[in-house]
Formats: C-alpha cells, structure tokens, sequence
C-alpha cells in the first residue's frame, strides 16, 4: 500500500471527481438551493440535515455536526481509513496512483514480506503435521478452523528453524533482528518465538505487522510481543480487529478484551465483534481506529487491580475520541475466554446485557469502594470525588447523573450540584486507584551519576528475580534516582503483596517508556546465582553514598561557622560533627 504518491491522488480526486455523483451513488439526494440534501447517513433521522455542496466540495450535517470532504465522506460510509478511501475512489474514478517508492516505503514493503513469511513457517509448523502447539491450543479449545482464521501457529521445538528457512528466502538478517524474529548471541541467530504458540497481530489492512507468542507451560514470560519496528507500531493496533470489523459494524458496538485468547475464544463462539488491547493501556490513536468502525465500545477488562486501572483510564481515553463507553466485569475471577468457555455465549451476552454499565457509573461504583460511606468525613470526601467526575460530563449528561446520585446517595440535588460547580478540574480519572501510582517526578537537577544509575537498575532486576527484595528496598527510597526508575518501583509496590509480584499484571500497568525501560534492564543487567550478595553490594553502596552526603552536609555547616563569631558557636555541637566527618571517612576507607 506504500510506495504510493497519494498527495498526488488526493490532488486529482479534488480535481475531477464530483462529492454530489459519489455521495448521490450512496444515498438519496433531493436538489435544494444551491445544493442538495439528504436524511443523515451517519446518524439517525426523519428530517433531513445533512447537505452536500458540489460548489464547496463538502458535505456537512446539522444534525450530529459531521462534516468533510469527499474522501472523508467515502472513509466514513465504507468504514476505510485514508488510504483506502483513496484507492477506492481512484479505482472507482480511472485516476492512477503513481508509484513513488522511497527507501523508507520500499523498507516497509521488505519488512511486511519477511512478517508474511514467518507467519506461514508459523503456521505450517501448527496444521502440517503433529505438534505440540497443535496440542496445546486445541487443548484449550480452540478449533482447526479458529486457528486458520485468525493464522495461529507454532514457534518450532527447533532454535533456528525459522531463521533458517527466512534466510534461506532471502530475507536479510538486519530484517529479522529488527522484526524481533531472530535474536543474536555469541554471533549466532536463534529464533525469538521458538516453543511458543503464536499469534499473528494483522493490522485492518491485513498486513502481518507483529506477533505475540505464548509458552505452552507456567514459564515467564508468558507472552513474548514483537518489538516496535518500522511496520509494528503498538499503539496504532487492536489485535483481531482485522478479523472482526465487520462483526463490529453489524453489531453496532465493539467488545475490548484484554488478551489474544480473550479475543480468539469469544470469536469462536460466536461473539465476533471483539478486539484485544494486549495488555497496553488504551491510546488515542486505538480509539480512532475503532472509531472507523462504531461510536460504541464494551470495556470487558479482566476484574483484578491492573484491569480495573486499565479500565478506568480507557474510559476517559475513549470518551476524549468521543466514544459512548460501558463497562463490563466478568466476576467470579475469570476472563472472558474463561467464562465464554464455562458459560457459553448466550450467557456472556445476558451477562452483557444485565452487567455492563456505563464508563460514568463504573467509575463511581470503584470510587464508593475506596470509602466507608458511613463515616461522615470519608462520606464528604466520597462526594467530592463524585463531584468531579460529573463535572467532566456535558451539561444533559451530568445533570441526569445529579438527579441519580443525589438519590442514591440521599442528599439534596442542589447540594451535589454545588459541589460539582466547586470542583476543582480534575485530569481525567481522579478515581482514588489511580493516586497509588505516583505520577512522574520531575528530574532533580543534579543528573544522577552511572554508579546510581547501575545501583538502581540492579535492585529492580533484583526485585524481577525475587520480588521480596523490595521490602528491603523501602529503607533507600534514595535508590531511585531516574523519574523511569521511581515509577517502575511505584508501579511494583501497588502490586507487591506477600513476597509476590505478578510479572504480567506490572507489564500491564506500565507506560510504554516504562516497559522499555524495564526490558533494557532484563536485557543488560545480569545477576549472578548468588542474589543476596548483589543485593548487599547494592546496599554498601548505598551506605556509602549516604556517608558521603552526610560528609559533604557536615562540610557545609562548618563552612558556614566560618562566617559567624566564636562566641556564637556551640563549640561542642562542632566537636561533635567533627568526630563524626572523621568517623565517616575512616568507614568510607575502609570500605574501599
Ligand atoms: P493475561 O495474563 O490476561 O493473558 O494478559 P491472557 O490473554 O488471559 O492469556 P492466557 O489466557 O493466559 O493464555 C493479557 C494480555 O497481556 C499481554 C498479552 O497481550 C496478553 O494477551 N501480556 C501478558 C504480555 O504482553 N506479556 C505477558 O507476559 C503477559
Ligand atoms: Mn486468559
């Protein structure tokens, strides 16, 4: 699809195709003044509002307020992005699109091939012959047909099965490092998803940009994701939207899960208009994507504490993109591949119908769970939370949420309605969650030095090894010099609970910038078996560091003691720090 001089296209479409004949081939035109109208296709209406100019170029509607030109009006009807309008009306209308291939679009082209090919070593690998990714995905339920469908295959017992056979085609080794396909050690190349079940992440315009792949046993991590590349840029992406589209236009709604199976197993049955987050938090740019498709959107998030944050922020990102968002929380600790599997379709749907509530009320059903509303202060409190989150509402909508609360709640709607004319303009999702995570400190001024730096790194990757380390952790918050470093160790405190961590439910929780922070450090920092002995390393470090300070604190004092008259010194208070710089130094010798 690249390699395209699409400005040019743009160009001539402006140029000679005319938005009456294509909006006219669409829908219903009447001839009015100097234009033409029509009952709205985007929303639903008896009187027209929607009118086009073939003057202006431009359609617009009074009704729901859409407007665009003729290229926005063929994304919208045939639910295309850009690009794909464009070709359409140029397919439609003889305008040829020039090739214009430049070296990044020709990379692209080499890079989307090389995806292509794996995924069919993958998927070879799972419908050829027996195999034990075969064996594992029927084992939890998937059919031969779901597997072709969404192109799941197998990584190979084999380290270099893969790499082989893509070198073999031709493809270049930089292009599967970059891919993530292969990996490099000791100069050699070994497959990156070998042993694992795949996924295959296809973007709407059907193009292999990324994988996911599972291990089959209890080993972390559970998934290996490909990493960002010229082709996979996660943010843009919903994995399984390029299988469900349709089933999301037809449906009017789409489901968000959570993961690869969440998504592939509520497909198979029968639940088809599902797309999978992959564990990221929500981005503006996936609201967009799904915004093609509808204006509605059921959050189905796992119901543990990482799910229930990622919902609560996903609420405020997808309404931002102008999307009607619901909630739904499968209960009894399960995901929804899990229930789906259990209960059956009919059920999940019921329990859609009857559970799901809006992103408003989800919100202050978390926000009454954080407050014993029987205590008078937290009962205030509560309702000042609750004032803030109507006052991001539009007026029709916040004043209908007044009206319930106050009810609900038994106190007087002008009361309410004051304290949401009070209150401050809370950022989005000031739900009480959300203050657990500490938001990211400026950098001090003073850059830490690469000794704190590796000291830092050290005690997370000691903390990934054996989670109760950060315990001991907690008498040197001063470990945590870099802003990445303090928010990593916030996220894994919320999470932290009896010398556990859960790996993935951290993974989930981070920002991207988090994420490849923390994977730089699996990467570079290595451990020896001895774990306490590293830790204890990073502590006499620490120590010292805090000697060193105290020695420059005490310089500092008696420094300023200079300026001031003998009489008005405590000489034995000086006496005192003397002996204690001296101690200090001895004890930084002799650590040395
Ligand atoms: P889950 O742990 O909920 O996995 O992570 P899941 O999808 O239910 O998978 P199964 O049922 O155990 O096989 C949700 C999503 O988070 C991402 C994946 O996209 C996963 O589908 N994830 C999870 C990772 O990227 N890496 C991990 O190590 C774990
Ligand atoms: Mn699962």
């Amino acid at each position: 699809m690249s390699g395209k001089n699409y400005s040019k296209a743009v160009e001539d479409i402006k140029a000679t195709v005319n938005i009456v004949d294509v909006v006219g081939s669409c829908i219903t035109l009447k001839r009015s003044g100097s234009g033409y109208t029509a009952c709205c296709p985007f929303h639903n209406e008896k009187t027209p509002s929607f009118s086009v100019s073939d003057k202006k170029g431009f359609y617009h509607c009074f009704g729901c307020n859409d407007h665009g030109d003729v290229i926005k009006f063929v994304e919208k009807y045939y639910h295309l992005d850009f690009q794909g309008a464009v070709e359409k009306l140029c397919a439609q209308y003889g305008i040829t699109i020039e090739e214009t291939a430049g070296p990044a679009d020709r990379k692209k082209e080499e890079y989307y091939e090389a995806n292509k090919l794996a995924a069919r070593y993958f998927y070879d690998n799972i419908s050829k012959s027996a195999n034990k990714g075969y064996d594992y995905m029927s084992g939890r339920g998937l059919s031969a047909k779901t597997m072709q469908y969404f192109g799941i295959g197998y990584g190979g017992d084999g380290w270099t099965g893969l790499t082989d056979k893509l070198l073999k085609e031709g493809v270049r080794k930089e292009v599967l490092t970059d891919l993530g396909l292969s990996r490099e050690k000791n100069g050699r190349l070994y497959d990156y998803f070998h042993g694992r079940v795949i996924f295959p992440i296809i973007n709407v315009r059907g193009k292999v940009i990324g994988f996911g792949g599972r291990v089959m046993d209890k080993s972390e991590p559970k998934y290996l994701n490909s990493p960002e590349s010229a082709v996979y840029q996660k943010k843009y992406n919903l994995y399984g939207l390029n299988r469900s589209k349709d089933a999301v236009i037809r449906e009017g709604y789409a489901i968000l899960v959570e993961g690869y199976m969440d998504c592939v197993s509520l497909y198979q049955s029968g639940v088809e208009n599902v797309a999978a987050v992959c564990g990221t938090a929500l981005t503006p740019e996936q609201s967009k994507l799904i915004k093609r498709y509808t204006k509605n959107v059921v959050l189905c998030l796992d119901s543990d504490a990482a799910g229930i944050k990622a919902a609560l922020t996903g609420i405020d990102v997808l309404k931002e993109a102008g999307l009607e968002v619901k909630v739904l929380n499968v209960d009894d600790g399960k995901d929804p591949d899990e229930y789906i599997k259990e209960h059956g379709r009919d059920a999940f749907l019921e329990l859609l119908q009857k559970k799901s509530v809006p992103g408003v009320e989800y919100k202050v059903n978390i926000l009454k769970r954080s407050y014993d509303l029987k205590d008078h202060t937290q009962g205030i409190k509560f309702l000042q939370e609750l004032a803030g989150i109507i006052k991001k509402l539009s007026p029709v909508e916040g004043d209908i949420y007044i009206q319930k609360y106050s009810k609900e709640f038994g106190i007087s709607e002008g009361a309410l309605r004051r304290e949401v004319e009070q209150a401050g303009d809370g950022k989005p999702g000031d739900v009480p969650l959300r203050r657990d995570v500490q938001p990211e400190q400026p950098e001090k001024t003073r850059q830490p030095s690469r000794t704190q730096l590796n000291v830092e790194h050290m005690l997370i990757r000691l903390i990934m090894l054996k989670p109760a380390f950060l315990e001991r952790t907690r008498d040197y918050p001063e470990a945590f010099v870099s802003g990445r470093g303090r928010s990593v160790i916030a996220a894994m405190e919320a999470l932290y609970k009896d010398g556990e961590l859960d790996m993935a439910a951290l993974r989930n929780e981070l920002s991207d910038d988090d994420l490849l922070y923390l994977d730089r450090i699996e990467e570079k920092i290595q451990i020896g078996e001895d774990t306490e002995k590293s830790f204890m390393d990073c502590v006499s470090r620490l120590e010292r560091a805090r000697r060193t300070a105290r020695i420059e604190e005490i310089d500092a004092i008696l420094d300023m003691s200079d300026t001031l008259p003998e009489e008005a010194l405590d000489q034995e208070y000086i006496n005192k720090l003397l002996m204690e710089k001296q101690q200090l130094i001895i004890k930084n010798k002799g650590e040395n």
